[in-house]
Order: C-alpha cells, then sequence, then structure tokens
C-alpha cells in the first residue's frame, strides 16, 4: 500500500502550492489577458495534480491486489490497444509508431486492464523522451530460454519490446529509473508533466504476472525497455 511518505506529500505540495498562489494573484488581477494567462496556469496544475493522484490510485490498486483478473490475454490484442492510446499524443509530435502484430497467436495470463496501462507507460515514455519526427518500434517476440530474472517460470517467455531514438539515459541512473518519483531530469519533468509514477507502474505488473521488466539506454542515442512475460499454457 502507498501511505503518504514525504516523497508523496511533495509531490503534490508542490502544484498545490502553485494553485494558491496563482488563484490569490488572480483576484485581484485587472488585466484581462493576465487574468487569462493565470487561468491556464491554474489550468494546467490541476491538471497536473490530478494525474498524479490518479497515477498513484492505479499504482495503489496494483500494488495491494495483484493480478486479480487472471484470464487469456492475446499479446497482439493488449499491445496494439495500448498503441492506439498513445496514437493522437505521437501525431501531434509528427512521431510513428511501427508495430507488426505477431503472426502466430501468443497470450498470457492475467489482468488486460494493467497489461495495456504498462505497455503505455513505455509508450509515453518513448514519445516524450524522443524528438519530433522520430519513430518508435514495438516488437513481440517469443522467447524459449526464459532470461535469468524470470524466476517463476522455466516455460516459454513473450517479449514486447519497444525501442525509441530519443534522449536516453544516463548509465548511473539505470538502476534507479524504476523507482517511484524517480526522473533523471526533475526540472525538465516538471515542464513535461512527468511524475515519475509510469515505470513503477510497469515494474508492478510484470511482478504480478510473474514477468520482468528491463532497459538497456545510450545517451543521445535512445532506449529500448524489455517487458517479458511468461506465455499462457492454457
Ligand atoms: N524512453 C525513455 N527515454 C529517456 N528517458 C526515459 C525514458 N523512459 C523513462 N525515462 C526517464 O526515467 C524517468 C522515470 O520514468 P517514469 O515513466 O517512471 O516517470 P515520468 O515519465 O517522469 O512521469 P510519469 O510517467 O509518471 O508521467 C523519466 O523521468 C525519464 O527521466
Ligand atoms: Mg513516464
Amino acid at each position: 500500500m502507498i501511505r503518504l511518505t514525504r516523497n508523496v506529500s511533495h509531490e503534490l505540495k508542490t502544484p498545490m502550492g502553485a494553485l494558491g498562489l496563482l488563484a490569490e494573484t488572480l483576484q485581484f488581477e485587472k488585466d484581462e489577458a493576465v487574468a487569462q494567462r493565470l487561468a491556464e496556469r491554474i489550468h494546467t496544475e490541476a491538471f497536473r495534480v490530478n494525474r498524479i493522484i490518479e497515477d498513484l490510485l492505479d499504482l495503489s490498486r496494483l500494488e495491494s491486489e495483484g493480478s486479480p483478473v487472471r484470464e487469456p490475454v492475446p499479446v497482439g490484442l493488449f499491445v496494439a490497444e495500448a498503441i492506439e492510446r498513445i496514437r493522437t499524443a505521437a501525431e501531434q509530435r509528427d512521431i510513428k509508431i511501427s508495430f507488426e502484430e505477431p503472426s502466430v497467436a501468443l497470450r498470457v495470463t492475467g489482468d488486460r486492464r494493467q497489461l495495456v496501462s504498462a505497455v503505455h507507460a513505455l509508450l509515453e515514455n518513448a514519445a516524450s523522451y524522443s524528438p519530433e519526427g522520430s519513430t518508435i518500434e514495438v516488437e513481440v517476440e517469443r522467447v524459449t530460454t526464459p532470461p535469468d530474472e524470470l524466476e517463476f517460470t522455466d516455460g516459454p517467455v513473450v517479449r514486447i519490446s519497444v525501442r525509441d531514438h530519443g534522449i536516453g539515459i544516463p548509465a548511473k541512473d539505470l538502476e534507479r529509473i524504476f523507482e517511484r518519483f524517480y526522473r533523471v531530469d526533475p526540472g525538465r519533468a516538471r515542464q513535461t508533466g512527468g511524475t515519475g509514477l509510469g515505470l513503477s507502474i510497469v515494474r508492478h505488473v510484470a511482478q504480478n504476472h510473474g514477468g520482468n521488466v528491463s532497459v538497456s539506454s545510450r545517451e543521445g542515442e535512445g532506449s529500448t525497455f524489455l517487458l517479458d512475460l511468461p506465455l499462457s499454457s492454457t
């Protein structure tokens, strides 16, 4: 369960403090153009608070419930659904997403909503931390020898990879990016609206499904995230 740690309250306090100040300023603002801009800022900050709360609720649900729904979910289906969800945002930045549906039917057992959220969080990052006009490559493949990290299975695994050609992640941060609220560049993240919860959601979903998430990255060249999940035997 998520407790109201110092981190959580700090992340909420910042935009809440900003909201208070902005509203106070707006109250006494006579200039209509300035008032308009203040109102826009209030809207942005309120949106941000809302996002943090929603992400925290998601994470708390993931942590406490495990994977309550256990049904066979076709991999091509939840990956395609996650891509659909990110498409508009990606198009706005002229980012293309390449994806070839797997030719054979691969399925994992679990919670479709959680699986969509996880892939979506990876795509959201790939799109946010890449330049306009770049491409994101999504691949789905069956891996016969499971990676060592997967303790719970010695059966076949499906590997979902999300590769971008963006800013990349410094080697010293690679270990930490899956931590809650961890951001490589908090200043920049504040502008892009990131709260540092996306990858902790991915990690939880992977765990709930007996899987694993890993990353390789080069600064200035791009990143590849691998989500490995045990294949359903049914
Ligand atoms: N594909 C990527 N390319 C470059 N940096 C990345 C990528 N994915 C994650 N990161 C780095 O890891 C940090 C943590 O990612 P995470 O998704 O957990 O949080 P966020 O994107 O900052 O916020 P949120 O996902 O909650 O909106 C990011 O702030 C960013 O610095
Ligand atoms: Mg993110």
